[in-house]
């Protein structure tokens, strides 16, 4: 059994969500997976876990800084430990090469290159966001790529759950072992 940390920043709860399903997909396969909200994590990825799986959103262009910062920090145990980044925005329904280039801003920011890396697409929750918010919201989703939605009295997921499954699956799969070893706080002195 593998013992997996899954840190996220998320602005309006679609990373959460997402990084909670991904720990459910883990978690029915046998395995211990915790979440953390970045913002009010202690900073730092404790001892014991076996792999770390990142989960950041797209604002205004950029992933969230509160990450930016948890990912330089932690830089050294993320090249140790098997690990991943998922990125989550609009683009990643539409416009792929956004997407990308979101994350590759983010690899130079960091410095961390992860081995794995899934982009979701997120959520527009016109019924959530203020008046102004909702409005700017619907400017941008008829000017993308995607046939984004525009009805504000909605809102709309494009996340493909399917795809984080696999993406929860295929990180477990790439684990030494296929993710079957003992975690390495609970094997020492065994
Ligand atoms: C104010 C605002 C700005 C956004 N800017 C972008 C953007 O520049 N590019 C993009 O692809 N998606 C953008 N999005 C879409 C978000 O990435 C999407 O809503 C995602 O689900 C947010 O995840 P979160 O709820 O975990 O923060 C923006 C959303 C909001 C509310």
């Amino acid at each position: 059994m593998a013992n997996i940390l899954i840190p996220y920043s998320t602005g309006e709860g679609q990373t959460a969500k997402i990084a909670e399903f991904i720990a459910d997909v883990m978690r029915a396969r046998g395995h211990e997976a915790t979440t953390t909200d970045i913002r009010q994590s202690e900073g730092s990825v404790p001892g014991g876990y076996d792999g770390v799986v990142v989960g950041a959103s797209i604002h205004m262009g950029k992933h969230d800084k509160h990450a930016v910062e948890y990912v330089r920090d932690n830089r050294t145990v993320l090249e140790r430990l098997p690990s991943a980044l998922f990125s989550v925005s609009l683009a990643a329904h539409g416009d792929t090469e956004e997407a990308e280039g979101y994350v590759e801003a983010f690899e130079q920011e960091t410095g961390w290159r992860p081995s794995r890396v899934a982009l979701f697409g997120g959520a527009l929750l016109y019924t959530q966001y203020g008046f102004i918010k909702r409005h700017m919201m619907k400017k941008i989703a008829s000017g993308k790529p995607g046939d984004l939605g525009t009805d504000v009295s909605r809102d709309y997921v494009y996340t493909e759950w399917d795809g984080v499954t696999r993406f929860a699956e295929d990180f477990l799969d790439g684990l030494p072992s296929g993710g079957a070893q003992e975690s390495h706080s609970e094997s020492a002195g065994r």
